[in-house]
C-alpha cells in the first residue's frame, strides 16, 4: 500500500527537470488531450492546399517565435516567405495569389513574443498562436536553451503535441526552426523530391554527407536536431508521433541542454518503422546540397565534402545554385543570426541568382 502511495505521487523527473505538469495536462484518463478550439481556428485560417501536380495536399507551415526573434529574425524570415507564391498553392477559397507567409503559423513563447508576432500580422498576414506559454513562458532565445534546461523539455514536448494535434486534423506539417532561409519554394520541394511519410534534417554530425535510413529502415544512431521535421499526414505518421508524445513524457531523459524531442525522435521511429515496415512508414534525411548547414559549410556542400570559401568570402554561384534552404545554427544571439542571414541573402542576389518561387 504505502508502495503504491509513492509510486502515485512520484514525479517524472528527469535532469531536475520536473516535466509532470505538462504530462498532465497533455494526458488525461480518456486518452491525450484534443486541440484545443483556439488552435483549431488557427490551423484552419492558416491551411494551404498545395497542388503537388499528383493531388491537392493540405498544409500547414509552422514555427516557433521567441521574443529574442521578434525584433529581427521573425520579421526576416516572413519576409523570406512571402517571396514564395507560386501557381500550386492555394488558400481555402481557390484564391492562388498567396504566398507562404500566409499560411505560416507562428507559435509564440510567452506573451511578449505574442505581441511581436501579432503587430506583423498586418504586413505578412501569417497566424499566431500561444505555444502552451505556461510552459514556456520563460524562454527568451531559442539558440539560449542550454541557459534554460527546463525549457530543453517543454518546448520539445510542445512541439511533438502540436505535430500529433495538426497531423490527427488530417493537415501535412512543414515545421522549420525559425533559423532559416530559403532560396526557392520548400514546400515544393518537399512535394517534388521527397516521398517518405516524415522527413527531418541532416544530423548535424553528418556534415555533407547524404544521409539515409539502411535498406532494413535502420535510422542513424546519433543526435537528430530536427531543425526542419516535414511530416505527410498518413495512419502511421500519427500513430508515431502519438508514440513519441507518450514516451517523452512518460519515460526518463536525459537530455541535457537540447531539446528532448532531439533526444526521443530516433528511439521511437526506429521503433516505428521496425515494427510497421518501411513500405509502411520511413524516415529520410534532406540532402545537405540542396539544404546546407552554415554551421558545417560556409558555402555548402558538393559531392559529399564541404565547398572551400574562395578568398573574397563569395560562394561559387553554381554551388549556391542548388540551395533550397540554408539552416544557421551556430549564431549565439538572434541578432547575429539577423546579419548572417542578411549577408548570405546578398550574396545569393549578387551572384544574380533569384528565389525560384
Ligand atoms: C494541379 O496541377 C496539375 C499539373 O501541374 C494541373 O493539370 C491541374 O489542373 C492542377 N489542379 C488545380 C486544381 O489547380
Amino acid at each position: 500500500m504505502k508502495m503504491l502511495f509513492i509510486l502515485f505521487f512520484a514525479s517524472l523527473v528527469a535532469g531536475n527537470v520536473d516535466i509532470t505538469h505538462q504530462k498532465n495536462y497533455y494526458w488525461s484518463e480518456q486518452g491525450l488531450e484534443n486541440p484545443s478550439q483556439g488552435l483549431l481556428q488557427v490551423a484552419d485560417w492558416s491551411l494551404l492546399y498545395f497542388n503537388t501536380s499528383r493531388e491537392i495536399r493540405p498544409v500547414l507551415l509552422f514555427t516557433i517565435a521567441t521574443p529574442a526573434s521578434i525584433p529581427v529574425v521573425l520579421p526576416q524570415v516572413l519576409e523570406n516567405l512571402a517571396s514564395f507564391l507560386s501557381q500550386d498553392q492555394m488558400d481555402a477559397n481557390g484564391n492562388r495569389a498567396t504566398t507562404l507567409a500566409e499560411h505560416t503559423l507562428v507559435a509564440s513563447t510567452n506573451i511578449e513574443a505574442h505581441h511581436g508576432c501579432g503587430r506583423l500580422t498586418e504586413k505578412y498576414h501569417h497566424k499566431c498562436h500561444e505555444f502552451d506559454h505556461k510552459f514556456n513562458g520563460a524562454v527568451y532565445d531559442h539558440l539560449e536553451l542550454s541557459q534554460t534546461k527546463a525549457h530543453a523539455y517543454s518546448i520539445g514536448l510542445s512541439r511533438i503535441k502540436y505535430l500529433v494535434d495538426m497531423v490527427s486534423l488530417g493537415y501535412d506539417v512543414f515545421y522549420f526552426d525559425l533559423h532559416h532561409y530559403f532560396f526557392k519554394n520548400p514546400l515544393r520541394y518537399m512535394y517534388t523530391h521527397t516521398t517518405t511519410p516524415i522527413v527531418v534534417s541532416a544530423t548535424p554530425s553528418s556534415v555533407c554527407q547524404p544521409l539515409s535510413a539502411a535498406p532494413d529502415g535502420s535510422l542513424p544512431d546519433e543526435h537528430h536536431r530536427l531543425d526542419i521535421a516535414f511530416v505527410r499526414s498518413t495512419p502511421s505518421t500519427f500513430r508515431c508521433l502519438y508514440n513519441w508524445l507518450y514516451w517523452s513524457t512518460h519515460t526518463m531523459h536525459e537530455a541535457e541542454d537540447k531539446p528532448l524531442d532531439h533526444h526521443t525522435f530516433r528511439t521511437v521511429m526506429q521503433e516505428c518503422v521496425s515494427s510497421l515496415g518501411t513500405s509502411v512508414l520511413s524516415v529520410s534525411y534532406l540532402n545537405p546540397e540542396h539544404f546546407p548547414s552554415e554551421c558545417n559549410a560556409k558555402c555548402g556542400c558538393r559531392g559529399g565534402a564541404p565547398v572551400e570559401r574562395p578568398p573574397d568570402g563569395k560562394c561559387p554561384t553554381e554551388v549556391m545554385s542548388n540551395w533550397v534552404g540554408m539552416i544557421f545554427s551556430c549564431s549565439d544571439s538572434a541578432t547575429s543570426l539577423g546579419s548572417l542571414i542578411d549577408k548570405y541573402a546578398s550574396m545569393y542576389r549578387d551572384a544574380g541568382l533569384t528565389l525560384v518561387v
